[in-house]
């Protein structure tokens, strides 16, 4: 599945850049940056598996991520800012682990970058 959404983000991004112009059914999202797309991986190695796909059949779901900042808070209340997402990511939170060390500052800001664009 994410695939298929990776293909489809090339062949819009080719579209669009050879015919310069916004490609029907192109429109609605536009190309990932280099660095949300650094984020997307990072979201999809550490992060999906849990979050998209509860393979570890938690027995509390883990929040569907998607509209994150869209909403005023986090499922737990907290403001959804930044801050409070990197800060829930580095020292996890219940069944979340958390990931003190396993990002670099760049791998953080891409991912919170990726977090921003809804998932796509
Ligand atoms: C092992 C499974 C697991 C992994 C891996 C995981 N999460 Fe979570 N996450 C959870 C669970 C479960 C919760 C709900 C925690 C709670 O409220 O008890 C959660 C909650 C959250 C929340 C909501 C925090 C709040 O304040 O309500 C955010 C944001 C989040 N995760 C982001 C991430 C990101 C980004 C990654 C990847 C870097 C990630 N998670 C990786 C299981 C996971």
């Amino acid at each position: 599945m994410e695939n298929r959404g990776r293909v489809s983000v090339f062949v819009c991004a080719g579209l669009a850049a050879s015919i310069g112009a916004a490609v029907a059914g192109c429109r609605a999202a536009p190309a990932l940056t280099a660095q949300q797309t650094e984020g997307r991986r990072l979201y999809e190695v550490r992060c999906a598996h849990c979050h998209q796909d509860n393979d570890l059949a938690l027995k509390k779901v883990p929040p569907d991520l998607h509209d994150l900042f869209e909403r005023q808070t986090l499922p737990s209340g907290a403001p959804a800012t930044d801050e409070a997402v990197r800060r829930n990511v580095l020292t996890g939170r219940g069944m979340m682990p958390g990931f003190d060390g396993r990002f670099t500052e760049e791998q953080m800001a891409a991912l919170l970058a990726y977090l921003h664009t809804g998932l796509r």
